[in-house]
Protein backbone atom coordinates (compact mmCIF):
# COMPACT_ATOMS: atom_id res chain seq x y z
CA UNK A 1 0.00 0.00 0.00
CA UNK A 2 1.21 3.72 -0.90
CA UNK A 3 0.30 6.40 0.45
CA UNK A 4 -0.39 9.97 -0.71
CA UNK A 5 -0.81 13.12 1.32
CA UNK A 6 -2.39 16.27 -1.21
CA UNK A 7 -0.89 18.94 0.74
CA UNK A 8 -1.57 21.81 -1.61
CA UNK A 9 -4.77 24.66 -2.59
CA UNK A 10 -5.50 28.38 -1.63
CA UNK A 11 -6.01 28.24 1.86
CA UNK A 12 -7.49 31.84 1.49
CA UNK A 13 -9.60 31.81 3.81
CA UNK A 14 -6.09 32.11 6.16
CA UNK A 15 -5.61 35.43 4.51
CA UNK A 16 -2.96 37.07 5.45
CA UNK A 17 -1.29 34.32 5.79
CA UNK A 18 -1.49 32.04 2.96
CA UNK A 19 -0.09 35.18 1.21
CA UNK A 20 3.40 34.03 1.91
CA UNK A 21 2.75 29.90 3.27
CA UNK A 22 0.09 27.08 2.89
CA UNK A 23 -2.29 25.69 5.39
CA UNK A 24 -0.74 22.71 5.88
CA UNK A 25 2.94 24.68 7.33
CA UNK A 26 0.85 26.55 10.54
CA UNK A 27 1.59 25.13 13.42
CA UNK A 28 -1.12 23.31 15.84
CA UNK A 29 -0.12 23.37 18.89
CA UNK A 30 3.97 22.56 18.75
CA UNK A 31 4.33 20.75 14.66
CA UNK A 32 3.37 22.06 11.62
CA UNK A 33 -0.41 20.60 10.51
CA UNK A 34 1.26 18.60 7.67
CA UNK A 35 2.99 16.34 10.60
CA UNK A 36 -0.95 14.90 11.73
CA UNK A 37 -2.11 13.30 8.39
CA UNK A 38 1.89 11.88 8.01
CA UNK A 39 1.64 10.37 11.48
CA UNK A 40 -1.30 8.76 10.11
CA UNK A 41 0.57 7.11 7.42
CA UNK A 42 3.26 6.28 9.20
CA UNK A 43 1.09 4.43 11.87
CA UNK A 44 -1.16 2.45 9.29
CA UNK A 45 2.72 0.86 8.19
CA UNK A 46 2.65 2.73 5.31
CA UNK A 47 6.44 4.15 4.27
CA UNK A 48 6.28 4.79 0.51
CA UNK A 49 4.65 8.69 0.77
CA UNK A 50 3.90 11.00 -2.11
CA UNK A 51 3.57 14.68 -0.86
CA UNK A 52 1.74 16.52 -3.60
CA UNK A 53 1.63 20.41 -3.14
CA UNK A 54 2.17 23.62 -5.23
CA UNK A 55 5.40 24.89 -6.68
CA UNK A 56 5.60 27.29 -3.72
CA UNK A 57 5.13 24.74 -0.72
CA UNK A 58 7.39 21.75 -2.26
CA UNK A 59 10.33 23.33 -0.75
CA UNK A 60 9.37 23.78 2.44
CA UNK A 61 8.56 19.98 2.63
CA UNK A 62 11.63 19.38 1.68
CA UNK A 63 13.11 20.88 4.11
CA UNK A 64 10.79 19.00 6.69
CA UNK A 65 10.93 16.13 5.49
CA UNK A 66 13.78 15.43 2.92
CA UNK A 67 13.38 11.83 1.28
CA UNK A 68 12.31 10.50 4.45
CA UNK A 69 14.86 8.19 4.82
CA UNK A 70 15.66 9.45 8.45
CA UNK A 71 12.41 8.45 10.00
CA UNK A 72 12.86 5.18 7.59
CA UNK A 73 10.10 6.69 4.86
CA UNK A 74 10.85 6.78 1.42
CA UNK A 75 9.29 9.93 0.51
CA UNK A 76 8.73 11.79 -2.80
CA UNK A 77 7.29 14.62 -4.13
CA UNK A 78 4.92 16.44 -7.12
CA UNK A 79 3.95 19.77 -8.29
CA UNK A 80 0.27 20.71 -8.50
CA UNK A 81 -0.05 23.40 -10.66
CA UNK A 82 -3.12 24.51 -9.89
CA UNK A 83 -5.80 23.40 -7.20
CA UNK A 84 -7.73 20.98 -9.73
CA UNK A 85 -9.66 18.98 -7.53
CA UNK A 86 -8.12 15.95 -5.15
CA UNK A 87 -9.33 13.21 -7.57
CA UNK A 88 -6.34 14.66 -9.46
CA UNK A 89 -3.98 12.88 -7.14
CA UNK A 90 -3.96 10.05 -9.04
CA UNK A 91 -3.45 11.32 -12.08
CA UNK A 92 0.04 13.14 -10.94
CA UNK A 93 0.38 10.47 -8.85
CA UNK A 94 0.15 7.56 -11.41
CA UNK A 95 4.08 6.45 -12.12
CA UNK A 96 4.33 6.61 -8.05
CA UNK A 97 1.31 4.15 -7.54
CA UNK A 98 2.21 1.67 -10.19
CA UNK A 99 0.37 -1.28 -9.81
CA UNK A 100 0.00 -0.87 -6.13
CA UNK A 101 -3.34 0.11 -3.92
CA UNK A 102 -2.79 3.47 -2.20
CA UNK A 103 -4.27 5.29 0.54
CA UNK A 104 -4.67 9.65 0.15
CA UNK A 105 -4.66 11.60 3.35
CA UNK A 106 -5.86 15.38 2.70
CA UNK A 107 -3.11 17.30 4.36
CA UNK A 108 -4.97 19.71 6.03
CA UNK A 109 -7.28 16.17 8.20
CA UNK A 110 -6.32 15.62 11.48
CA UNK A 111 -7.84 11.95 13.28
CA UNK A 112 -7.67 11.47 16.95
CA UNK A 113 -8.27 8.32 18.86
CA UNK A 114 -8.58 5.00 18.09
CA UNK A 115 -7.36 4.09 14.33
CA UNK A 116 -8.14 1.08 14.33
CA UNK A 117 -10.76 2.05 11.81
CA UNK A 118 -8.11 2.92 9.51
CA UNK A 119 -5.71 0.26 9.62
CA UNK A 120 -8.75 -2.37 9.35
CA UNK A 121 -9.76 -0.79 6.37
CA UNK A 122 -5.81 -0.97 4.79
CA UNK A 123 -5.57 -4.53 5.70
CA UNK A 124 -9.24 -5.60 4.46
CA UNK A 125 -9.69 -2.78 1.36
CA UNK A 126 -11.12 -4.58 -2.08
CA UNK A 127 -12.24 -1.89 -3.88
CA UNK A 128 -12.38 1.63 -2.03
CA UNK A 129 -13.09 3.03 1.53
CA UNK A 130 -13.94 5.38 2.54
CA UNK A 131 -15.71 6.49 6.17
CA UNK A 132 -18.84 8.49 7.50
CA UNK A 133 -18.44 10.93 10.31
CA UNK A 134 -21.24 12.46 12.35
CA UNK A 135 -21.49 16.16 12.27
CA UNK A 136 -23.13 19.17 12.45
CA UNK A 137 -22.37 20.94 9.32
CA UNK A 138 -23.14 18.59 6.87
CA UNK A 139 -23.28 20.91 3.78
CA UNK A 140 -19.61 22.30 4.01
CA UNK A 141 -18.41 18.10 3.12
CA UNK A 142 -19.21 15.22 1.41
CA UNK A 143 -22.23 13.36 2.26
CA UNK A 144 -23.09 9.83 2.30
CA UNK A 145 -26.46 8.46 2.81
CA UNK A 146 -27.00 5.22 4.16
CA UNK A 147 -30.30 3.12 3.80
CA UNK A 148 -31.97 1.35 6.90
CA UNK A 149 -29.98 -1.88 6.71
CA UNK A 150 -26.60 1.08 7.23
CA UNK A 151 -25.89 0.33 3.35
CA UNK A 152 -24.50 3.41 1.52
CA UNK A 153 -26.52 4.49 -1.44
CA UNK A 154 -25.64 7.62 -2.08
CA UNK A 155 -23.29 10.30 -2.43
CA UNK A 156 -23.07 14.03 -3.21
CA UNK A 157 -20.55 17.17 -2.83
CA UNK A 158 -21.58 19.82 0.07
CA UNK A 159 -25.32 19.46 -1.07
CA UNK A 160 -27.54 22.21 -0.20
CA UNK A 161 -29.89 20.05 1.28
CA UNK A 162 -27.57 17.21 2.67
CA UNK A 163 -29.68 13.46 3.08
CA UNK A 164 -27.84 13.17 5.93
CA UNK A 165 -25.32 14.00 8.65
CA UNK A 166 -22.62 11.82 7.74
CA UNK A 167 -19.70 13.82 6.27
CA UNK A 168 -16.83 11.75 3.99
CA UNK A 169 -13.66 12.67 5.95
CA UNK A 170 -10.78 13.35 3.86
CA UNK A 171 -8.97 9.64 4.32
CA UNK A 172 -9.65 7.38 1.15
CA UNK A 173 -8.49 3.73 0.68
CA UNK A 174 -8.34 2.51 -3.15
CA UNK A 175 -7.19 -0.50 -4.98
CA UNK A 176 -5.45 0.50 -8.07
CA UNK A 177 -8.18 1.14 -10.30
CA UNK A 178 -8.78 4.54 -9.02
CA UNK A 179 -6.09 5.89 -11.55
CA UNK A 180 -8.30 4.86 -14.53
CA UNK A 181 -11.10 5.90 -12.91
CA UNK A 182 -9.46 9.40 -11.75
CA UNK A 183 -8.26 9.35 -15.60
CA UNK A 184 -11.93 9.41 -17.01
CA UNK A 185 -13.51 11.85 -14.67
CA UNK A 186 -14.96 15.21 -16.06
CA UNK A 187 -14.30 18.17 -14.01
CA UNK A 188 -17.31 19.31 -11.88
CA UNK A 189 -19.39 22.77 -12.21
CA UNK A 190 -16.76 23.93 -9.69
CA UNK A 191 -14.25 23.34 -12.54
CA UNK A 192 -12.47 20.16 -9.85
CA UNK A 193 -11.68 16.46 -10.48
CA UNK A 194 -14.08 15.39 -7.52
CA UNK A 195 -13.01 12.84 -5.17
CA UNK A 196 -16.83 12.15 -4.31
CA UNK A 197 -17.57 11.67 -8.21
CA UNK A 198 -14.39 8.95 -7.69
CA UNK A 199 -16.10 7.60 -4.76
CA UNK A 200 -19.65 7.49 -6.64
CA UNK A 201 -18.10 5.57 -9.66
CA UNK A 202 -17.23 2.30 -7.04
CA UNK A 203 -20.54 2.99 -5.72
CA UNK A 204 -21.96 2.41 -9.10
CA UNK A 205 -19.42 -0.66 -9.58
CA UNK A 206 -20.70 -1.77 -6.13
CA UNK A 207 -16.97 -1.81 -4.69
CA UNK A 208 -17.46 0.71 -2.48
CA UNK A 209 -17.13 0.26 1.16
CA UNK A 210 -18.48 2.90 3.49
CA UNK A 211 -17.57 2.43 7.82
CA UNK A 212 -18.96 4.79 9.65
CA UNK A 213 -16.49 6.44 12.01
CA UNK A 214 -17.83 6.29 16.09
CA UNK A 215 -18.26 9.29 18.21
CA UNK A 216 -15.01 7.98 20.58
CA UNK A 217 -12.61 9.60 17.24
CA UNK A 218 -11.98 13.11 16.81
CA UNK A 219 -11.92 14.43 13.21
CA UNK A 220 -11.12 17.96 13.56
CA UNK A 221 -11.19 20.73 10.78
CA UNK A 222 -8.70 22.92 10.24
CA UNK A 223 -9.88 25.46 7.10
CA UNK A 224 -10.50 28.68 9.42
CA UNK A 225 -8.40 30.47 12.31
CA UNK A 226 -10.76 29.22 14.78
CA UNK A 227 -10.82 26.07 14.08
CA UNK A 228 -6.70 25.96 13.84
CA UNK A 229 -6.98 27.46 17.26
CA UNK A 230 -9.62 24.67 18.57
CA UNK A 231 -7.26 21.88 17.20
CA UNK A 232 -3.64 23.57 18.75
CA UNK A 233 -6.03 23.47 22.14
CA UNK A 234 -7.23 20.06 21.78
CA UNK A 235 -3.55 18.94 21.42
CA UNK A 236 -2.25 21.45 24.03
CA UNK A 237 -4.25 19.90 26.44
CA UNK A 238 -3.94 16.32 25.65
CA UNK A 239 -0.15 16.29 25.72
CA UNK A 240 -0.12 18.37 28.54
CA UNK A 241 -1.51 15.98 30.61
CA UNK A 242 -0.06 12.91 29.60
CA UNK A 243 2.95 13.83 28.46
CA UNK A 244 3.43 12.27 25.00
CA UNK A 245 3.32 14.25 22.19
CA UNK A 246 1.05 13.46 19.20
CA UNK A 247 1.83 12.86 15.88
CA UNK A 248 5.53 13.23 16.99
CA UNK A 249 7.37 11.56 13.69
CA UNK A 250 10.57 10.71 14.49
CA UNK A 251 9.16 8.59 17.82
CA UNK A 252 6.67 6.88 15.66
CA UNK A 253 9.25 5.78 13.40
CA UNK A 254 11.35 4.29 16.53
CA UNK A 255 7.98 2.94 17.91
CA UNK A 256 6.89 1.18 14.53
CA UNK A 257 10.66 -0.29 14.05
CA UNK A 258 10.92 1.56 10.73
CA UNK A 259 14.43 3.02 12.37
CA UNK A 260 16.86 1.37 14.81
CA UNK A 261 18.12 2.74 18.40
CA UNK A 262 20.97 3.52 16.59
CA UNK A 263 19.16 5.62 14.05
CA UNK A 264 16.92 7.30 16.47
CA UNK A 265 19.75 8.54 18.14
CA UNK A 266 21.73 10.00 15.16
CA UNK A 267 17.96 11.92 14.37
CA UNK A 268 17.78 13.30 17.65
CA UNK A 269 21.55 14.37 17.72
CA UNK A 270 20.61 16.21 14.73
CA UNK A 271 17.77 18.33 16.16
CA UNK A 272 18.83 21.48 17.63
CA UNK A 273 18.14 22.29 21.16
CA UNK A 274 14.65 22.28 21.64
CA UNK A 275 11.58 20.95 23.78
CA UNK A 276 11.11 18.50 20.46
CA UNK A 277 14.80 17.29 21.43
CA UNK A 278 14.36 17.25 25.00
CA UNK A 279 11.30 14.93 24.48
CA UNK A 280 13.02 12.54 21.77
CA UNK A 281 15.52 12.59 24.54
CA UNK A 282 12.83 11.00 27.11
CA UNK A 283 11.68 8.67 24.75
CA UNK A 284 14.96 7.20 23.89
CA UNK A 285 15.63 6.78 27.96
CA UNK A 286 12.63 4.89 28.72
CA UNK A 287 13.01 2.93 26.02
O1 LIG B 1 -12.19 17.35 4.61
C1 LIG B 1 -13.04 16.41 3.99
C2 LIG B 1 -13.67 16.99 2.74
O2 LIG B 1 -12.57 17.33 1.85
C3 LIG B 1 -14.60 15.97 2.04
O3 LIG B 1 -15.75 15.75 2.84
C4 LIG B 1 -15.05 16.47 0.68
O4 LIG B 1 -15.78 15.50 0.02
C5 LIG B 1 -13.83 16.85 -0.16
O5 LIG B 1 -14.21 17.43 -1.39
C6 LIG B 1 -12.97 17.85 0.59
O6 LIG B 1 -13.69 19.06 0.76
P1 LIG B 1 -12.97 20.45 1.07
O7 LIG B 1 -13.92 21.55 0.81
O8 LIG B 1 -12.34 20.39 2.40
O9 LIG B 1 -11.87 20.44 -0.02
P2 LIG B 1 -10.79 21.54 -0.25
O10 LIG B 1 -10.98 22.09 -1.61
O11 LIG B 1 -10.71 22.48 0.89
O12 LIG B 1 -9.45 20.66 -0.27
C7 LIG B 1 -9.02 19.86 0.81
C8 LIG B 1 -7.52 20.00 0.97
O13 LIG B 1 -6.84 19.52 -0.20
C9 LIG B 1 -7.06 21.43 1.17
O14 LIG B 1 -6.11 21.44 2.23
C10 LIG B 1 -6.41 21.84 -0.10
C11 LIG B 1 -6.01 20.53 -0.73
N1 LIG B 1 -6.22 20.57 -2.19
C12 LIG B 1 -7.48 20.68 -2.66
C13 LIG B 1 -7.70 20.67 -4.02
C14 LIG B 1 -9.11 20.78 -4.55
C15 LIG B 1 -5.14 20.47 -3.03
O15 LIG B 1 -3.98 20.36 -2.58
N2 LIG B 1 -5.36 20.46 -4.37
C16 LIG B 1 -6.60 20.56 -4.91
O16 LIG B 1 -6.72 20.53 -6.15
Amino acid sequence: MKGIILAGGAGTRLYPISKIYSKQLTLIYDKPLIYYPLSILMLSGIKEILIISNDETIPHYKKLFGDGSHVGLKIEYIVQKAPNGIAESFILGDKFIGKDNVSLILGDNIFYGKLDFIYNAIKNNEGATIFGYRVNDPERYGIVEFDENGKAISLEEKPKVPKSNFAVPGFYVYNNEVVNISKNLKPSARGELEITDVNIEYLKRGKLKVEKIGRGVAWLDTGTPESLLQASNFFGVIEDRQGLKVACIEEIAFYMDFINKEQFEKVISQIPKSLYRDYLEKVLKND
